[in-house]
């Protein structure tokens, strides 16, 4: 039985468009989305926020001189907002241990691959250099080591005849916009509690 607690909230790191954060949005949820952050002030993300409403915040990476201050900074930010979960979906940076073990066990990425296959960035024309048939996008836990957490969740998408990285990444992104929203709502629902535990225990 799920307990549905409507005090859980979430905070999300975007760099960009935003299109994760929408479809996040759109979905009911039995949390509270308490602040989308960004490390660039130009992100079309933080308008979609405003525009509901939500608090937003802006740690310009390029303002501080190591990654490690920038994580605290960054971590800080984040934890004004007490969430219970962090959500990045298509956040930028390559968060270090500073950041991540502040939030561990309650922070998921989105990675349009199927890891542990492509991890990193340009994905979709790996894929298709690899020749892979099959292709999508996973939700997993973020540890410090890029893109290697604990998969939470994956869907995939045929890679067709005559792709290119426009078809075959918005074939990927539909299943993104379907998959991360259940998995915030799961999270916030609990009913990844005792699952995450056993796959935070099987890590150490
Ligand atoms: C998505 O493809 C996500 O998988 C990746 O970055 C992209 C973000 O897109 N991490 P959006 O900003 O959610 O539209």
């Amino acid at each position: 039985m799920s307990l549905i607690n409507a005090t859980r909230r979430y905070v999300v790191l975007v760099s960009g468009r935003g299109s994760n954060l929408s479809a996040i949005l759109a979905a009911s949820s039995p949390g509270q989305c308490a602040a989308v952050i960004s490390n660039r002030a130009d992100a079309g993300a933080l308008e979609i926020a405003s525009a509901q409403g939500i608090d937003t915040a802006v740690v310009p990476h390029q303002n501080y001189a190591t990654r490690d201050l920038f994580d605290v900074a960054l971590a800080d930010v984040v934890a004004r907002y007490k969430p219970d979960l962090v959500v990045m979906a298509g956040f930028m940076r390559i968060l270090g241990e500073q950041f991540v073990n502040r939030f561990e066990g309650r922070m998921i990425n989105i990675h349009p691959s199927l890891l542990p296959a492509f991890p990193g960035t340009h994905t979709h024309a790996r894929a298709l250099d690899a020749g892979v048939k099959t292709h999508g996008c996973t939700v997993h836990l973020v540890t410090s080591e890029l893109d290697a957490g604990p998969i939470i969740a994956q869907a995939s998408v045929p890679v067709l005849a005559g792709d290119d990285v426009a078809t075959l990444s918005a074939r990927v992104l539909v299943e993104e916009h379907r998959l991360y929203p259940r998995v915030v709502q799961d999270w916030l629902a609990g009913n990844f509690d005792q699952r995450l535990r056993e796959l935070a225990a099987r890590e150490c």
